[in-house]
């Protein structure tokens, strides 16, 4: 299947002005608009509309991750090749969607176009906050992860990272569609499933990571930063990671690794034995929060959260 890339998240909020105020006042995601329900944000670099939409809802949580797609009646039929039912959705800036659940229950979106409304890149002096680049990755969580593996696959995706548990069976995967670190990680629970750990802008800087833990103490939210700044040891990246005021969880990340050849890519396996330093590269112990706490997913056909 020709998916291009990872797009776009479009996440719950019960509070549209908090929500402003946390990721483009505090943060410095860029506000396209704002229309009714829905704030759309994007990155610095990004020229789309939108990476990022807020939508109004009684509860947080995750509507849907969206992926950009070469030929959307291609993947259609493709998807309902594989039993995979499909539904049209309207998005602003965005022709031709389609919304579906993928086999684990993650709500997805396809399309092929989106609106270009310019980005700021050498605009520095509109760059503010944590001066987020770009959407890097998404972070889901689900009951059958061999199952997800193999249907991100089909979807051409490759494998760069692993964890191991203490029977060395897979608990996370890191996937790429086009090089970088990782585009996806998909989590193994056995409850709250399915569900959405995170999302992460790319960020130039190490010291955009910690301006964000400086941000956010200095705005009186020291329980909004929840875990880091770090370095990872899978993925390579530097890290933080916050909540905002539904406990939607975003993080920012920077220098991570490019495959440079896939074909010559060997997956980078980590076992339980590494456990101190596979999370987090300095040895730092990761908070009970971050391990047991994530937000529901959508069902895309009823709206409903699905726990
Ligand atoms: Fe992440």
């Amino acid at each position: 299947m020709d998916i291009l890339r990872l797009s776009h998240v479009c996440l719950r909020t019960t509070s549209l002005d908090k929500a402003r105020y946390f990721y483009s006042d505090l943060l410095g995601l860029v506000e396209t608009e704002q229309k009714g329900d829905m704030l759309y944000l994007r990155g610095t670099e990004e020229g789309q509309h939108h990476s990022l939409i807020i939508k109004q809802a009684d509860s947080p949580g995750l509507a849907y991750i969206a992926f950009r797609v070469k030929d959307i009646d291609k993947a259609k039929e493709e998807l309902e090749q594989m039993n995979i039912k499909v539904t049209k959705v309207k998005e602003e800036g965005v022709d031709d969607a389609i919304v579906f659940s993928d086999p684990q229950g993650i709500p997805i979106m396809f399309y092929n176009d989106m609106e270009y409304v310019g980005d700021i890149r050498l605009e520095f002096y509109k760059h503010r906050g944590a001066s987020p680049v770009r959407l890097a990755h998404v972070n889901f969580m689900v009951k059958d992860i061999e199952e997800e593996f193999e249907f991100f696959k089909k979807l051409g995706f490759f494998e760069t990272e692993e964890f191991l548990d203490k029977e060395g069976k897979r608990m996370v995967i890191w996937m790429t569609k086009n090089g970088q670190s990782h585009d996806i990680a998909i989590g193994r629970a056995s409850t709250n499933v399915p569900g959405f750990h995170h999302l992460t802008y790319y960020v130039h800087d190490v010291k955009d990571i910690i301006r964000t833990a400086d941000i956010l103490a200095s705005a009186r939210l020291w329980d909004s930063i929840e875990r880091g700044p770090g370095r990872h040891g899978a993925t390579e990246g530097y890290y933080i990671y916050v909540r905002d005021f539904d406990k939607n969880r975003l993080e920012f990340f920077t220098a991570d690794y490019l495959v440079l050849d896939p074909d010559k890519w060997r997956v980078k396996v980590w076992s339980f034995e590494e456990s101190r330093y596979r999370a987090d590269f300095w040895g730092r112990p990761v908070p009970e929060s971050w391990l047991k706490e994530w937000v529901p997913v959508e069902d895309p056909f009823t709206g409903k959260l699905r726990w």
